[in-house]
């Protein structure tokens, strides 16, 4: 953990918003209603957590009852202990048999746009259930067994919610990977989860180009092999066709040591329909999504089924009021390869019966106003993005959205990173036309669903705040004795009792479990560990939630979550590399940018005698991190350095770096180019 500390109140934002009445955005009711409403549900749910869960899991399909609520050994969760469910049969099955089979559960459009307009496919939850069934059957015939590990990396096509979905049906665990990493991050994270089949396409499409997912499966199948790490089988979805020719495999044939490449619709052409969903014990894993750390290696977070599914229903259903059969078309823009899209552009809107939109590609093509176009189009009713997107359609301007008749829309949702209250009020009025509430949504890979989020129909908003707990949260801001602290002061952004969705482990690895989550706050009177969120925050006088940003060694970028250590360590895999820091400093459109300092080996001056570091040698180094981590990744300025400011036990200066990045430090810079840090450090005295 850095030693980086909350700070007290900045920002002091004073503009309420009272939510409207459910009429004047068009729906018939709110769930939760009133302020009233919000409190006593809130405070029903803390003094009887037990009953309120066991209502909450009545939304949920049971194959068999379960026995108990909770079982609770802190940090060890079991819920809903002596169940059966199964995730496919909760999002699928049960409204097919319902009745509601020819109702539709997806709308996709694709990134293309051609003479006719773009590609839109609507799946019904017949079909879906049919596709599961069938994709279920072809892993069954690979030989995945339940409780497996299928690792899926594919473009955000409707076959990648079959995907998924098809691994809930027969009970394999699916680790999604997002399309935009590299072969590096496929084969660490496939090794991590000791993965022995992946699901891919040839490729995707992004700003009108093609993104080479088969080729970079390949690149990660030659890491596996050189690691000893046999894996199976390869199915591959045909999305772009781009493989041509001499390069097309035939299904069954070998890639690597071992692999096997398929092709998705030769395997799927010859499946059958019929495909039970296998009944999984309550606490059995249903997905492994990895996420970024501050030491380097991506920690695999390990989601259950039965506490996962009754956490993400309920909050889908409650920040976003959604009712089935009501005509609503909720849209979420994140990739299925984040948290949020499985949380909120699958699962949880499934759930509940509510059509869920899936758009492909990317919000500028072929123009910057795609997703006002979507919106407009498809009438959705629900929105969800995140503020970086906003800040870009900010900047774009309001004429693109005034284009397009948004008259549709009823909730606007936030996730991600704080909002700064420009880009709120923007969305608000341009976006939202004055009249939508915004739930500015808190959460993470850990928590499996909103923890802090305004209810649209009952809180009163303020720009920037994610404002109240969700009903079954616990939270609080507290300093470092655990106890809660005065309005308007930083502390520590913790959950005190455990809830369904909570993380139930890192996949492999239970002492990085307790040490990140569990080893750093107590509850002054019992000694119970909370769970701390590694997230910085305050309350204001009205009780009002500010998140104030990560406090440890993770980036946020656009949205994005990011170790340093993981763009060090790319960075230092460079063979001019001797030494890298990497900080974050506040960037307009991306919330955080990466800031890289770099010190080089002496090879680099032997082979290019008589030059210093310049802009070729920076752009082969973001050419280099986006090969080894991803585009994502990219530092936004790279600094080389004679040497990085380190304190007398040798550790880097950090905090310095991170003033220096932000322009808070002035360095003297000499005329080589290569800055001096050594002297803003002895300046300082300091020893972090
Ligand atoms: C940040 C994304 C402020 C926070 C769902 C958290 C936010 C991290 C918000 C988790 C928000 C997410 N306001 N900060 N509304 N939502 N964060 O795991 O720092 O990708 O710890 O999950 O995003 O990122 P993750």
């Amino acid at each position: 953990m850095s030693s980086s500390q909350p700070i007290d109140s900045i920002l002091h934002e004073t503009r309420l918003f009272k939510p409207p009445a459910a009429g004047e955005v068009g729906f018939d009711a709110w769930h939760v209603g009133s302020a009233q409403a919000y409190k006593d549900l809130h405070a029903r749910s803390i003094a009887d957590p037990e009953g309120f869960w066991r209502d909450e899991a009545s939304r949920v399909s049971w194959l068999k009852p379960f026995d108990r609520v909770l079982e609770w050994q802190a940090p060890d969760a079991r819920w809903f202990v002596g169940g059966r469910l199964n995730a496919c049969h909760n999002c699928v099955d049960r409204h097919v048999d319902a009745g509601f089979g020819n109702e539709t559960a997806l709308i996709w459009e694709g990134e293309p746009v051609a003479g006719g307009g773009p590609e839109v496919r609507r799946l019904t939850y017949e079909q879906l259930r049919a596709q599961t069934a069938r994709l279920g059957n072809v892993l069954k015939g690979l030989g995945v067994k339940k409780g497996d590990v299928v690792t899926i990396y594919m473009p955000m096509v409707p076959e990648l919610a079959v995907a998924i979905l098809a691994c809930a049906r027969i009970g394999a665990a699916h680790s999604v990977i997002f399309g935009g990493f590299a072969h590096t991050a496929i084969g660490e994270r496939v090794i991590d989860a000791d993965s022995r089949v992946i699901i891919t396409a040839d490729g995707g499409y992004r700003r009108g180009e093609v993104v080479p997912l088969l080729k970079n499966v390949e690149a990660a199948i030659s890491l596996l092999d050189s690691q000893g790490h046999a894996l199976r089988d390869v199915v591959v979805l045909e999305r772009t066709g781009h493989v041509k020719g001499a390069q097309r495999f035939a299904s069954g044939q070998t890639c690597g040591a071992s692999a096997r490449l398929h092709w998705w619709h030769d395997l799927t052409g010859a499946a059958g329909e019929d495909c039970p969903c296998t009944p999984m014990e309550s606490e059995d894993m249903l997905f492994l999504l990895y996420t970024s750390g501050s030491t380097g290696k991506p920690k695999g977070i390990v989601h259950t089924t039965g506490g996962y599914l009754t956490f993400v229903q309920m909050t889908a259903r409650l920040a976003f009021n959604l009712s089935p059969g009501a005509g609503q078309i909720f849209w979420c823009s994140a990739d299925i390869g984040w948290v949020t899209g499985h949380s909120y552009v699958l699962y949880g809107i499934l759930m509940n019966r509510v059509p869920t939109l899936m758009y492909e590609g990317a919000p500028n093509f072929p123009a910057n106003d795609r997703f006002w176009e979507i919106i407009a189009r498809h009438k959705v009713t629900q929105f969800y993005t995140a503020p970086t997107a906003i800040r870009t359609f900010m900047k774009w301007g309001h004429e693109l959205p005034e284009k397009h008749n948004l008259s549709s829309l009823r909730v606007l949702g936030t996730v991600g990173e704080p909002i700064n209250p420009e880009a709120w009020i923007w969305y608000h009025t341009h976006i939202g036309g004055g009249r939508c509430p915004i739930v500015d949504t808190y959460w993470q890979t850990e928590t499996g669903g909103h923890v802090c989020t305004p209810l649209p129909g009952a809180i009163a908003t303020k720009p920037g705040s994610c404002t109240l707990p969700m009903p079954g949260i616990d939270a609080a801001v507290v300093n470092e004795q655990g106890e809660e602290i005065g309005a308007n002061r930083g502390g520590l952004f913790v959950i005190r009792k455990p809830w369904p969705g909570m993380l139930r482990g890192v996949f492999g690895n239970r002492e990085r479990f307790i040490s990140n989550y569990w080893g750093r706050v107590k509850d002054p009177a019992t000694g119970e560990p909370y769970y701390f969120s590694a997230d910085g925050a305050r309350r204001d006088e009205d009780g009002y939630f500010w998140i104030q940003g990560r406090i440890d060694d993770v980036i946020k970028v656009s949205g994005h979550l990011l170790g340093t250590m993981e763009v060090e360590s790319a960075l230092v895999s460079h063979p001019y590399v001797a030494e890298a820091a990497v900080v974050g400093f506040p960037h307009e459109i991306k919330g955080n940018a990466i800031c890289a300092f770099v010190t080089l080996k002496s090879r680099w001056k032997t082979e290019h005698p008589g030059r210093v570091p310049d802009d070729a040698l920076k752009a082969e180094l973001t050419a280099h991190v986006a090969r080894e981590v991803g585009a994502l990744a990219k530092p936004e300025v790279i600094r080389f350095a004679e040497g990085l400011p380190k304190t007398r036990s040798g550790k880097i200066m950090r905090r310095l770096l991170r003033d220096i990045a932000c322009g808070v430090e002035k360095i003297t810079q000499d005329t080589t180019t290569l800055e001096d840090f050594s002297v803003v450090a002895a300046l300082r005295g300091d020893d972090e």
